[in-house]
């Protein structure tokens, strides 16, 4: 069976230095890392290379994606990080979260061109989707479905039920082949209600995976 997916997106908020304290202090509350699941954190650009480097000095289980990566290659495109660069540093990019539509006014046409960057570097994209009627593009590889109402900082930080994340999956089967995961106020409150949904194939989590004691509890729900 292949293994759920736990993603924190650690968005703007943790530099290089706390990054790695956080997973020294997770390595350290963790012991073992269960098997059931993949932890992968999604630092930023800036943190990226310590990270990474940290994770392998160690020997940690934890994967490193990021959290976009430009829709253009490489070329004279000034503040961008093109894909190929973000690979040398990550297995998984997120895509299309809804604070880059709101705040950098990303459309489907991004999207779309992040895909084909993502393709051609080897970076399996993530790509959220806001509900069952969003844009799926083709060569997605995990779709995280986040209604932007269920997002603690930003909708109405209201989490969806386990019967509309039901729904959703089963509106999502024709559609794509590719695993789904739900983010949105996970916490370790209500984690269990989601881990009952077996076609689910993992979280998203922004809040709950800032502190080692939120993480580490909603990951012990398992
Ligand atoms: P949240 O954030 O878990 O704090 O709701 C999720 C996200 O924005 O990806």
């Amino acid at each position: 069976m292949d293994k759920k997916l736990i993603v924190a997106n650690w968005k703007s908020h943790k530099n290089e230095a706390e990054s790695i304290a956080f997973l020294k202090e997770l390595s350290l509350v963790l012991g073992q890392v269960s098997q059931k699941y993949e932890i992968v954190v999604l630092p930023q650009y800036t943190a990226l290379a310590g990270v990474k480097k940290y994770i392998q000095e160690n020997d940690l289980s934890v994967s490193v994606g990021v959290q976009t990566v430009s829709s253009f290659g490489d070329g004279a495109y000034t503040g961008e990080v093109s894909a190929r660069h973000a690979s040398e540093f990550a297995k998984y990019a997120l895509l299309n979260h809804s604070e880059r539509r709101k705040y950098n006014r990303e459309t489907d046409e991004d999207l779309n061109r992040k895909i084909e960057q993502c393709k051609t570097s080897g970076i399996i994209p993530m790509v959220c989707i806001q509900d069952e009627t969003s844009f799926v593009p083709d060569g997605s590889g995990f779709i995280v479905y986040e209604p932007p109402s269920a997002i603690s900082t930003f909708g109405i930080g209201k989490p969806e039920t386990a019967q509309n994340i039901e729904r959703v999956l089963g509106a999502l089967k024709g559609r794509t082949s590719a695993r789904v995961l739900y983010g949105g106020s996970v916490t370790s409150n209500n984690i269990s209600r989601y881990l009952l949904i077996e076609s689910l194939s993992g979280f998203l989590l922004g809040a709950a995976s800032l502190e080692v004691s939120s993480f580490a509890k909603l990951l012990k729900k398992w």
